[in-house]
């Protein structure tokens, strides 16, 4: 096999760890070359990891099936995603006076607009992990989307800041160092994953991004191009799975599975569908046989999917400080991702729910990526994908970030630890 280099991207999510590798095809595509998921309950609990062996585990398995499948020596960056409710949000602005008489603004007086964007009051604990210009102003005008070269003072940024707990950080790196693979970046995995699925178009004319994991919903919400505000939520779609568990006494597994065969986010939707009458499920002692009404399940579904929505909607109502309007107001459409959004008709729910103009599932496309595994079109490895496309789709674009990160080759200590034995 030829010598490429590929990217790696590692999504830890409550029900699976994930993994996908990507490289730049030379024609402005992104290809996906290699896909690979393990389920993994419990190892993490919205997003916190909760069983460091299990977790690193997992996460050396699918790395190895990645690294097969691009085999080894061509791995040359691993981009980690982070996400639970210790990832927090704000919009920040930032000035600095051009003091020279030439008034020219240049790329150093960017950086220093930038840093000064940064200086938030938060805790000695906490890191940024992103900033993210959303317009620059010059002499108090607004809405330029790059200042350099521009004459002017005082230089002003607005920008989407993104901050995440030192530890919660520190405890991903330790279990990905266990699995033996070094990782480079830890960053929020809904940035990349919103610069992937949504078009330009749908990042300005106000755009949600809702990612339905296991117990985590990411928000997202975009106008004029760009992230105007992100959110964790502790709540997930497997809260219906317990749902359906507890209302028929079976197991967490049948209730998945009863969910997703014939599960309905909308009441009207489930007319039309030809489901048998019953259905044969585990109960809960994971032993005995029983059957279940298909019916009943929308009666579950329905309630606790709403509540979900409620809490969701709730966030979007609300104005973060009282200068910024809520991301309701200026929005039209939804995009949904994760694998919560494969409930049948989801996409209506949310269009209805948040009396929205329209709402699509997310998907790749086929402008940017050239999909070589296949299984990479399901929901549960977008983040990962994202996290692999990170270089690609947003950091070696930056011309606002000072030193451009390029990293090497990447080889798993335990085969560099083996060959040095040889
Ligand atoms: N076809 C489907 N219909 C309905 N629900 C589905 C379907 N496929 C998966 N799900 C549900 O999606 C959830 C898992 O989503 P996902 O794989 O995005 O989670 P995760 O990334 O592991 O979790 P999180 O993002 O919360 O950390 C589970 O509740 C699962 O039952
Ligand atoms: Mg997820």
């Amino acid at each position: 096999m030829a010598k490429e280099n590929y990217l790696v991207g590692l999504d830890m999510g409550s029900r699976s760890v994930s993994a996908a590798a990507v490289c730049e095809d030379g024609g402005g595509r992104i290809k996906i070359k290699a896909a690979a998921s393990i389920e993994l309950p419990k190892g993490l609990e919205r997003g916190i990891v909760m069983d460091i062996k299990k977790v690193s585990d997992a996460v050396a398995s699918v790395m190895e099936e990645i690294e097969e499948k691009i085999a080894p020596g061509n791995m040359h960056e691993i981009n980690v995603g982070i996400r639970g409710e210790s990832v927090q949000s704000v919009n920040n602005e930032g000035i600095c006076n051009i003091i020279r008489t030439d008034k020219e603004i240049n790329i150093e007086d960017v950086y220093n607009v930038i840093e000064n964007a940064k200086a938030l009051h938060i805790k000695e604990d906490r890191e940024i992990i992103h900033v993210i210009p959303q317009e620059f102003s010059i002499n108090k005008k607004t809405g330029y989307e790059n200042p350099i070269g521009h004459e002017g003072t005082p230089l002003g940024v607005k920008a989407h800041i993104i901050h995440t707990s030192v530890c919660d950080i520190n405890n991903i790196s330790h279990v990905v160092a266990l699995s033996g693979f070094p990782h480079n970046e830890t960053i929020y995995h809904l940035y990349p994953l919103g610069e992937m699925i949504l078009s330009e178009e749908e990042k300005k004319i106000g755009t949600l991004l809702i990612d339905f994991g296991a117990e985590t919903t990411s928000l997202a919400a975009y106008k004029k191009g760009k992230i105007f505000f992100s959110k964790e939520l502790p709540i997930g779609m497997d809260s219906i799975t317990f749902d359906i568990s507890n209302h028929f006494t079976i197991s967490s597994a049948s209730a998945r599975t009863l969910k997703e065969k014939y599960g309905f986010a909308l009441s009207a939707a489930v007319k039309d569908q030809q489901f048998p009458e019953t259905a044969e499920v585990t109960a809960m002692d994971d032993i005995r046989k029983k059957r279940v009404h298909i019916a009943e399940l929308k009666d579950i579904i329905l309630p606790g999917l709403e509540d979900m929505l409620q809490a969701v909607k709730a966030e979007f109502e609300t104005q973060q400080t009282p200068t910024e309007e809520p991301p309701l107001a200026y929005i039209n459409n939804a995009v949904i991702t994760g694998g919560g959004a494969l409930l049948k008709g989801m996409p209506e729910a949310v269009t209805r729910f948040f009396g929205i103009n329209e709402t699509r599932l997310g998907t790749l496309n086929p402008e940017l990526f050239i999909v070589e595994d296949e299984s990479a079109h399901h929901q549960k490895y977008f983040s990962a994908i994202a996290c692999a496309s990170y270089p690609i789709l947003i950091r070696d674009k930056n011309e606002f970030e000072p030193a451009k990160k390029k990293y090497g080759p990447i080889k798993r200590w335990i085969s560099v630890v083996k060959e040095l034995l040889r």
